[in-house]
């Protein structure tokens, strides 16, 4: 059976298409691209539709990674269709607790809490800061944290 990842934040286009990018990329590194499936999504509607934000796109290319989604919303069926949902920070997770239907079947998780120091673990919204260092930094704590949640979920640890 695929399993399968999606990957949240509030706007789904900054730190979400990033941390979507580098799981893709993690899992094919791996040779696992036939058994795992990565999307992402938004917590608010605000740009549906859209490209990523053009700082995330280009730190995407920076590090070799195509990628051509468009933002979406998330609707209550992904709880159950997805195996893993990755929030990105303290308000991710309390947002998608509260939506999550009774009973569903996907498993919420904070991404940064695989592999990233206790005072790392949080990946900040890089959207409102000047300049690219925000989403530079969200590209590494994927990294790592794609990495360790990948040899955890392999070991069935989770
Ligand atoms: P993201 O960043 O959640 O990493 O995609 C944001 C993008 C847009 C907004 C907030 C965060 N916004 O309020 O429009």
């Amino acid at each position: 059976m695929v399993k399968q990842i999606l990957m949240i934040c509030l706007g789904n286009i900054c730190r979400s298409p990033i941390a979507e990018a580098v799981m893709v990329d993690t899992i094919s590194k791996a040779g696992l691209s036939n058994e795992w499936k990565v999307d992402s999504a938004a917590i608010g509607g605000w740009h549906v539709g859209n490209s990523p934000d053009q700082r995330a796109l280009s730190t995407m290319k920076k590090h070799g990674l195509p990628y051509k989604n468009k933002a979406r919303q998330i609707t209550s069926k992904d709880f159950n269709e997805f195996d893993y949902i990755f929030g990105m920070d303290d308000e991710n997770m309390s947002d998608l607790e509260s939506r999550a239907p009774a009973g569903s079947k996907a498993k919420l998780l904070m991404l940064g809490n695989f592999g990233l120091e206790k005072s790392d673990r949080i990946i900040e919204d890089p959207y409102y800061q000047r300049g690219d260092a925000g989403f530079e930094k969200a590209y590494q704590q994927c990294v790592v944290a794609c990495d360790a949640f990948l040899k955890d979920a392999v070991a069935n640890k989770l």
